[in-house]
């Protein structure tokens, strides 16, 4: 069996918080009076905080104080766990948890690689806190995707060589840093229309014909 192990993004593959993300970066890019859409979004999947703001800024003419930016950030995060606060057991997709318990059934080592520093939280609100064998998180990262850093850690983590890990990522970014990673990629969501994965996962479920 190739994949020893499989390490799945959290944001957006686990969840949908990606949304989340959006709804609170809107918000901002209102407050900051630049355009935003579902494009400029796409952009900020994978990538760190501080890096998506600068992504959103890109659109503004001026100069922004590191002050301000600070601001922005926390403001965006307030709004963000605002949002993680009313998730429950519910958010968590039957399809998902069935697939992730026939996963683990095969024997396979599981992780978290994700760029969040609210990935905790999160599996706590779903259910998961416990259910991962290894957490790489934007805690413990110096570089966000497509730096392999985080995928690194996880495969460190759970003592399984890069080559034996799978990935799964709905980011560009994620599949960028998969790939540096010299780990194999499943794209979902909005990963699958870059067709720089190895495999295109049509459901969550999809990751059982490849394991
Ligand atoms: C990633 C998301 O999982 O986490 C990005 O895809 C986000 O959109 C990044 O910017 C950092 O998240 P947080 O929760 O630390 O602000
Ligand atoms: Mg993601």
């Amino acid at each position: 069996m190739k994949y020893k192990a499989v390490i799945f993004d959290l944001d957006g593959v686990i969840c949908s918080t990606d949304r989340y993300h959006y709804l609170a970066w809107k918000k901002i890019a209102e407050e900051i009076g630049v355009y935003f859409d579902e494009s400029v979004n796409n952009r900020l999947r994978g990538v760190s905080r501080a890096e998506s703001l600068d992504i959103i800024l890109e659109a503004y003419n001026g100069k922004v104080s590191d002050e301000k930016k600070r601001d922005y950030m926390s403001k965006k995060n307030a709004l963000y766990r605002h949002l993680l606060e009313g998730m429950s057991l519910n958010d968590l997709d039957p399809e998902v948890k069935t697939t992730l318990d026939q996963i683990r059934a095969k024997g396979i080592k599981m992780a978290i690689g994700s760029s969040s520093k609210n990935t905790k939280y999160i599996l706590k609100q779903i259910g998961l806190d416990d259910y991962f064998d290894a957490v790489s998180d934007g805690n413990n990262i110096m570089r966000s995707k497509p730096d392999p850093e985080v995928f690194l850690k996880a495969s460190n983590f759970l003592g399984i060589s890069p080559g034996n890990c799978l990935v799964v990522e709905d980011a560009k970014s994620g599949i960028e840093a998969a790939i540096a990673a010299k780990m194999d990629c499943a794209a979902i969501g909005n990963g699958t229309k870059y067709h720089l994965a190895n495999y295109d996962l049509e459901n969550f479920s999809g990751l059982l014909d490849i394991l």
